[in-house]
């Protein structure tokens, strides 16, 4: 990497902890290769400091910030301007900064619907399992895709009901073990995940073409995705849905489209091993 000079610009992400986060790797690497003048760093911002900290970075030349946990939601308040995906889904994970004042962005949406494009599959209707935040993300994707209808399954069915709100075609089924048809299936809850139980369905009713997603990328095979392949489903991990709401980001912040390639998602998976 050059050493940064007087010209060099920065941008970041705002977390709470903020040190297992991949996004440096992911960003360093694109302006390294696009030979971008600029550094992307983690900051470590507690919770009660997001308001201080937006202020002054746009007036100390950042061009712009990822935020993750716990600050996605409470920026929506603390920011000059939120775009209407970002307004809908209830939640800013880019920040970009203009002339001294920021604009939200939610660029988790199209980093989904992007890495489920590696598959063909057909948008009668998909089923979303979980109902937190990153459901109202993958919920307001398929809908901007037009899918004629969108099913949310939840443990918590109230927490599923207020999905209606982002769409007519949502509906909402109970939790149950056996999962109804759909053309398309997204895991969306934290089961799967390293540490947590896994996500226990049958999946008799799927037709031959569904397309079996999840957006835990660690594992990057959940147990979801492996009984899914042995059965016959397509597959698509959680990696491109990262990979491509950091796209979408840094082509926001620099104006540069970064290339998702296979090599970069080694990487990132070797990097993860280390963090
Ligand atoms: P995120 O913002 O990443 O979506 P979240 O808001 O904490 O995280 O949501 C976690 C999701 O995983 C929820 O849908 C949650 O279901 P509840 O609304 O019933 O809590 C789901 N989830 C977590 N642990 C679960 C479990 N053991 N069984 C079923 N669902 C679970």
């Amino acid at each position: 990497m050059k050493l940064p000079n007087g010209q060099t610009a920065f941008a970041g992400v705002l977390g709470w902890p903020v040190n297992h986060s991949l996004s440096p790797f992911i960003h360093n690497r694109w302006l390294e290769q696009n030979a971008v003048n600029a550094l992307y760093l983690p900051f470590p911002v507690q919770p009660d400091a997001l308001g201080t900290v937006l202020l002054a970075l746009p007036k100390m030349g950042c061009a712009g910030v990822n935020l993750t946990i716990p600050h996605k939601e409470a920026a929506l308040d603390l920011l000059d301007g939120v775009d209407e995906t970002a307004r809908r889904i209830g939640a800013v994970n880019t920040v970009v900064m203009r002339d001294g004042k920021t604009y939200g962005h939610n660029t988790d949406a199209y980093g989904f619907i992007t890495s489920l494009k590696a598959a063909d599959y057909c948008k009668d209707n998909a089923l979303v399992i979980g109902a937190g935040g990153a459901a109202r993300a993958v919920v307001t994707a398929l809908l901007q895709d037009g899918f004629a209808c969108v099913t949310v399954m939840n443990r918590t069915r109230e927490k599923a009901e207020a999905l209606k709100s982002l769409g007519r075609a949502v509906e909402v089924v109970d939790w149950q073990p056996v999962l109804p048809h759909a053309d398309v299936v997204v895991n969306v809850t934290s089961l799967g995940m390293h540490g947590q139980p896994e996500l226990s369905v049958d999946m008799k009713h799927l037709p031959p073409h569904a397309v079996v997603a999840d957006i835990v990328y660690a594992p990057l095979e959940t147990p979801l995705l492996v009984q899914a392949k042995a059965q016959g489903f397509k597959a698509i991990d959680g990696l491109g849905m990262l990979l491509f709401q950091a796209q979408a980001a840094f082509s926001l912040w620099f104006g540069i489209n970064p290339e998702v390639t296979d090599e970069l998602r080694q990487q990132v998976l070797k990097q993860r091993e280390g963090v």
